[in-house]
This record gives structure tokens, C-alpha cells and sequence, in this order.
């Protein structure tokens, strides 16, 4: 009955973007839906403040490390606020209480005999503070995400045993198909596996920006080991005076392409090698592109959440990004796009449906929904949609969920087409035809509204309000007898203005 979603936690070396707005509205979409199924949720998200990244932006903009995090650190913790993240804690790895912990399991790691001090050489990217095989260079060894060139490096540092866990690793995967979803890239990152795993540098001996090694103080711990502990850490600090690992752990998390093989290779086998439990499972995502490439601080094409927030809502942007792109793969985004969802699906055809039932309701029924029996024909079109629902955000299908919930939208603007409730007002012609469409639109358009709430959460507390529906979870969603009062709603989704 306990439910742990994470984000991943994001570098401090640049303003928040959409791309990281992204993978923080997917979690909180999970969260929210989990905890109207009555789980115990508790949602993570956060930033990744040591190592190259950081240290070499705020050197490039001539401040400490730490000067850049304070900075830009609340402007991640804006962002999620913004966007309508209910995340329960928000992580920075420069808390006292992560670093603390961190050291506890790493130190933990050393004593079960899975670190040893040996010579590092090859190629090492500042930017993704990762160390490339020959196989993943760029030509002219360089770095194929970030395109620079990478500098060969040789240093004396603390490995992690990564290639202990080959086995381990692939009978998790064996055991567990759904460890990493979608299925591609599971197979990505079990190809990855199977091709053979090489140590992997548990230390950075000349960086002075991060996690101290314990029995080395001289050496700073790898940033990507100390920021992938932050979803471990948080649950022993992230509430006061409680411990919640023993409630919470194994996580679930939610991550892009990018960052699959930290995720799904080196985190499971450092918790096994630290003697904790691996993650419950993983969902990847894709990339939001503008145009044909991929939104990010360094090409500078980026899509301000702020801004869209500012005009539209949290709720619109939440809805076109899981509506635009399917969620799992890669996809663009551009403002014209935005726009035409935002009139032609949020207003045009849920704006308005909510408008039309209310206005409906209010005029012919005096603002009381009438009691009646459930149509048939429309009780097909609902019939199984809660369970089916709640399978495809099992599996964290965002975009089938959403489409699934669309559907029955779609449905009830029909329904209000084919049965013409205007007709049947006209000289109250068939009063008890009337009651019960109203009264079926008002059941479709509650149900509805309570499945798109962690799509829609503002958007659904007014219409639910507005319907007179007290319950939030989808275990109050039964039916009601109608005689609840509604209230009418200014459009939910307003006629865009030109900016100013
Ligand atoms: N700090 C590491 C993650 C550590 S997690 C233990 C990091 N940070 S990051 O700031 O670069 O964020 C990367 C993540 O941001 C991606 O995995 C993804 O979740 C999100 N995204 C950033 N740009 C994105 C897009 N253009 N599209 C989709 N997601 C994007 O890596």
C-alpha cells in the first residue's frame, strides 16, 4: 500500500527548462493517480549539485559552486511548485542529511569488499561527468551528446567492482522483465550488460566539489554515486523525525534515455553491493524536441515553462505534453502545437462540455442534477474504463491513459449531439428523457474529470466542485443518485489573448 516515485534529481548549472518540467510532471501524474487509488505516496524530486557540472559552470560565471546551487536551486524548487508537482520533499545533494548517508552506504560498499584503489585511464566528459568506453566516443574523441572534445585522463582513484554484478544484473533482469520499461529499453540496457562490465571509478581525486570519501578524505565520491543515493537518502531525512526507508524503499523512478545506463546498470548493482534492496522498477522516457532537436540548456531551444504557465496554465501544459508526445518516445513540441490542443481539445471539446452539462443542468433542472437510471448505451462506453485506466498507469502509459480518458470525452459530447437535450426542453416534450441525460451527463463528466485529475488537478477541484462531487478517490467514484446542487463555472479554459 506504499507507493515511492522519483525524478531525477537535476544539475544546478543552468535555469530549469521543459525537458525537466517533463519528467517531473510524469511522476506527479503517478503520484497523484496512486494516491487516489489509496496508496501511501511519497514523491521525490530535487537537484544534483556537486561534481563537473556544476563546478565548471560556476567557474565559467566566476562563483563558488555552492554560490551557483543556492541560486538556481530554488528556481528547480519554483519550477516544481509551478508546474503542480505535490511532490512530499524536495532534495538538494548538499544536504547535510544526504551527505551524511551517502557516505554511511558507500563506506558500507568498502567494507562488503566491492571497492579497491587502482589506476584510472581513458576518457572522461565534464559535462555528463562520465567516463566513455572506447565505443561510445564521438569521432575525434569526442563527447557525442555534448560534442566537445574529451581530454584522456589518468588518475589514481577508488573503483566500484561494477563488473562483479554482470550476474547478478542479468538474473535480476531475468527475474524481473519489468525491472526496465518500455521494453526497448530494457533490451538496451541488457545488451549493455551482457557485452561485458568494466569497473567503474567510485572517486574523483582532483575535484574538491563533493561527498568527501570517507576513508580518503582527500578524494570526493564520483558525483553520479552520490546523486543516485539521493532517492535512498531522502527517505531518512526528507520527513522530520521519521525514518521512512522501511515504508517506502524499493523506489520507482522516472528518468529520460539519457541517463538509462546509470540508472538501470550501475544503481541496481551498487545497492546490491551495498546490500540493499534494488528499485521496485524504472520507466524511461523519451526526449522533447523543438524541431528536430533535443530541448536543452546547451542549444539554447529551450520552452519556458514559466512563460506557457504565466498564459495557460499548469493544467494545459501537464495535458499537451503527455497528449503531443507519446510518453516513451521522442517527440517535438512548438508553441503553434501547443495552441491548437489547447482550442481544439481543452476548450473545444472538455471547456465545453463541462460548460454545456452545467448550463444544462442549471437551466432546465434549476441547478439540481435529476435522479434517473444509467443509459445503457452509455454505460458500454464506461463500462471497465476505471480498471483499464489504472492498468496502463500501472505501467506508466501516460499517453494511452490520457487518450483512454479522451475518449470517454469525446463520447459525452456525443452523446450530448445524439440525444439533443435542447429538443427535449422545448415545451418539456419527454421530461424523464431529459432527466436522464442530464443526469448521464453528469455521471460521464464526473467519472471523467476524476480519472484526468493528475492530468488536470486545478481544473478537476473546480469542476468536481462545481458538480458537487465531495470524493477525490477513485474508490468514492461509484454512482450517485443525482439531487446534488452544481454551480455554474467560468470556461475552464479560456479564448487565448495575444501578449501583450
Ligand atoms: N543530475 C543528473 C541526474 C541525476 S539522477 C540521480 C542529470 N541532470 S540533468 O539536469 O541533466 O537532467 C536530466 C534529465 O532531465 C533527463 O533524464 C530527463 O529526465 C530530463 N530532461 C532534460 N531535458 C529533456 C528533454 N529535452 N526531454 C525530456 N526530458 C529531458 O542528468
Amino acid at each position: 500500500m506504499a507507493f515511492y516515485v522519483t525524478t531525477p534529481i537535476y544539475y544546478v548549472n543552468g535555469e530549469p527548462h521543459l525537458g525537466h518540467a517533463y519528467s517531473t510532471m510524469a511522476a506527479d501524474v503517478v503520484a497523484r493517480h496512486m494516491r487516489q487509488r489509496g496508496e501511501e505516496v511519497f514523491f521525490l524530486t530535487g537537484t544534483d549539485e556537486f561534481g563537473e557540472p556544476v563546478a565548471q559552470q560556476a567557474e565559467r560565471e566566476g562563483v563558488t559552486p555552492r554560490e551557483l546551487g543556492d541560486r538556481l536551486a530554488p528556481r528547480f524548487k519554483e519550477m516544481a511548485a509551478r508546474i503542480d508537482a505535490s511532490n512530499d520533499f524536495f532534495i538538494r545533494t548538499t544536504d547535510e542529511g544526504h551527505m551524511k548517508r551517502v557516505q554511511e552506504v558507500v563506506q558500507r560498499v568498502h567494507d562488503n569488499g566491492h571497492v579497491y584503489e587502482g589506476t584510472y585511464e581513458g576518457w572522461y566528459c565534464p559535462r555528463c561527468a562520465d567516463f566513455k568506453t572506447e565505443s561510445e566516443l564521438g569521432p575525434g574523441n569526442t563527447c557525442p551528446i555534448h560534442k566537445i572534445e574529451l581530454t584522456r585522463e589518468q588518475q589514481q582513484n577508488w573503483f566500484f567492482r561494477l563488473s562483479a554484478f554482470q550476474e547478478p544484473l542479468e538474473r535480476l533482469y531475468e527475474e524481473r522483465p519489468d525491472f526496465v520499461t518500455p521494453d526497448f529499453r530494457r533490451n538496451e540496457a541488457l545488451a549493455f550488460i551482457r557485452q561485458g562490465l568494466q569497473d567503474v571509478s567510485l572517486s574523483r581525486p582532483n575535484l574538491k566539489w563533493g561527498v568527501p570519501v570517507p576513508w580518503d578524505p582527500e578524494q570526493v565520491i564520483y558525483v553520479w554515486f552520490d546523486a543516485l543515493l539521493n532517492y535512498y537518502t531522502a527517505l531518512s531525512y526528507g520527513r522530520e523525525g521519521e525514518d521512512l526507508t522501511a515504508t517506502f524503499w524499493p523506489a520507482f523512478h522516472i528518468l529520460a534515455k539519457d541517463i538509462l545506463k546509470f540508472h538501470a546498470v550501475y544503481w541496481p548493482a551498487f545497492l546490491m553491493a551495498a546490500g540493499i534492496e534494488p528499485p521496485r522498477g524504472m520507466f524511461i522516457h523519451g526526449y522533447l524536441l523543438m524541431g528536430e532537436h533535443k530541448m536543452s540548456k546547451s542549444l539554447g531551444n529551450v520552452l519556458d515553462p514559466f512563460q506557457v504557465i504565466d498564459r495557460f496554465g499548469a493544467d494545459a501544459l501537464r495535458y499537451y505534453c503527455f497528449r503531443e508526445v507519446s510518453f516513451g518516445q521522442d517527440g517535438s513540441v512548438s508553441p503553434a502545437g501547443f495552441e491548437t490542443r489547447y482550442e481544439t481539445e481543452l476548450a473545444n471539446e472538455y471547456g465545453n462540455l463541462a460548460s454545456r452539462t452545467l448550463a444544462m443542468i442549471e437551466r432546465y433542472r434549476d441547478g439540481t442534477v435529476p435522479p434517473a437510471a444509467v443509459d445503457a448505451e452509455l454505460a458500454e462506453d464506461f463500462e471497465g474504463a476505471v480498471p483499464r485506466f489504472s492498468e496502463l498507469l500501472d505501467r506508466v502509459e501516460l499517453s494511452q491513459a490520457l487518450e483512454d480518458a479522451w475518449k470517454l470525452v469525446r463520447r459525452l459530447n456525443r452523446y450530448v449531439e445524439e440525444s439533443r437535450p435542447w429538443d427535449l426542453a422545448k415545451d418539456e416534450a419527454d421530461p424523464e428523457r431529459l432527466d436522464e441525460v442530464l443526469y448521464n451527463l453528469a455521471e460521464g463528466l464526473r467519472v471523467t474529470t476524476l480519472l484526468l485529475a493528475p492530468y488536470l488537478p486545478q481544473t478537476s477541484e473546480r469542476l468536481l466542485a462545481a458538480l458537487g462531487e465531495q470524493g477525490r478517490g477513485l474508490a468514492d467514484l461509484g454512482s450517485r443518485p443525482g439531487g446534488q446542487r452544481i454551480e455554474r463555472l467560468p470556461p475552464l479554459f479560456p479564448k487565448i489573448e495575444a501578449p501583450a
